[in-house]
């Protein structure tokens, strides 16, 4: 990142905020080496991070490509798929009557927080930002994070959604077709979920982040299959199932805790079916041209989940105009909760991306420069169950 502060302490506070989301964006572009990559997320990243097509409180149209992959033969072509089906059909759940909806949630309650005080560093705020909360602030500051988090999971849901369909049409596997209609299944009930609780319960919603619209344009946008595939089943539902994870084990909320238990069930299918598809395409259909591609486009796409789900909405509803927006940078990205989500969503895909053949040595060391060779031998998803997710999440709080 640019160090601006000399350049541009003489200007107006607004305009320097400006200058610093415009470098942010440079930085990120400047950081993708493949001109591939650059063409695939070029184009997502100017609608996304420039124009905000996210935020314009419209309807937002993203065009799709992709053939659809006809089989009149049925074949029964990948037992490890079937099973999965099987096991999804059975997995299914009723959203009306599995949740406690009557669960009379107080966002704002010190005893049982959405997020707990510890999510956020509220003495190194004051520190770093010059920011003193009182403890009903503390309280609200945190229903806006809170929302704000669970916002962006509903988003990336709808993303899922519309996804999970696409390649339920462009897979090749007949197995995977069936596979995928559970999973469009399981997403429309996530965005259900999702929308149901900040809306009855939180009373809040928040605008997309520009970074996750960045990576839904690129793949929804994509016409290649197996890109939709590493986008959506690998990269995103990675994000979400740590993301999932972090927030189950921290809040204290009981219906938000049995929500999220019932959806990291489903989401672990989900990666699980991205692992056995892409391990065997990845492996038999690809050339080694091919193959580098994706796994640079899979760095890029780690990365910019790593750096950038920095709640910029959150602090334009409470700090713009008070403090500088680069001072909010630094400091959201490295609040304890927003450090911890990171460990567990890594510590998730790193293996996953290992099992399908996308950490070759060429790129290993550009992993490890980013901290994150640490979780190469964890278990890959086909490895470990959402069961066993639960037990280990609850061994762990
Ligand atoms: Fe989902
Ligand atoms: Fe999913």
């Amino acid at each position: 990142m640019f160090d601006t502060r000399n350049l541009t302490q003489f200007l107006p506070q607004k305009m320097r905020n400006q200058l610093d989301a415009y470098l942010e964006i440079a930085t990120l572009f400047r950081e993708i080496s493949d001109p591939r990559v650059m063409a695939s997320l070029g184009p997502a990243g100017v609608r996304g991070l420039i124009l905000k097509r996210g935020k314009q409180d419209v309807p937002t149209k993203i065009g799709a490509s992709h053939d659809a992959h006809f089989d009149w033969g049925y074949p029964s072509d990948m037992p490890e798929m079937r099973a999965l089906y099987s096991r999804a059909k059975l997995g299914q759940w009723d959203s009306d009557t599995r949740l406690p909806w009557h669960t009379n949630v107080d966002p704002l309650s010190p005893e049982r927080p959405v997020l707990p005080p510890a999510f956020v560093d509220f003495d190194r705020m004051q520190a770093e930002m010059g920011v003193r909360l009182n403890a009903l602030e503390q309280r609200k500051f945190l229903h806006s994070l809170s929302s704000w988090t669970l916002s962006q999971f509903l988003h990336g849901e709808q993303g899922a959604l519309f996804a999970s369909a696409q390649v339920t049409e462009a897979v090749q596997f007949f197995d995977g077709k069936l596979y995928g209609a559970t999973q469009v299944m399981d997403e429309a009930r996530h965005v259900e979920v999702f929308h149901r609780y900040l809306d009855e319960k939180l009373n809040r919603l928040y605008h997309i982040n520009d970074s996750l619209f960045v990576i839904i344009d690129a793949l929804m946008s994509d016409s290649r299959w197996d890109m939709k595939f590493l986008g959506m089943q690998i990269m995103v539902e990675g994000l979400a199932l740590g993301a999932f994870g972090s927030m189950y084990r921290m809040t204290k909320e009981p219906l938000l805790k049995e929500l999220l238990k019932m959806v990291i069930q489903d989401e672990a299918r989900h990666v699980h079916y991205g692992v056995l598809a892409l391990r065997e395409h990845f492996a038999k259909e690809l050339s080694e041209r091919e193959r580098q591609e994706r796994e640079d486009w899979a760095f890029e796409v780690a990365l910019l989940m790593r750096n950038r789900f920095l709640a910029y909405e959150v602090y334009e509803e409470w700090f713009e105009g008070i403090v500088p927006r680069e001072k909010w940078r630094l400091f959201a990205g490295t609040v304890p909760g927003m450090q911890e989500f990171r460990q567990v969503m890594f510590s998730r895909l790193v293996p996953n991306l290992r099992e399908i053949g996308l950490l070759s040595p060429r790129i290993i060391p550009h992993y490890d420069r980013a901290g994150l060779m640490k979780f190469y031998n964890g278990a890959a998803a086909d490895r470990v169950t959402g069961e066993q997710m639960i037990v280990e999440l609850d061994r762990a709080a």
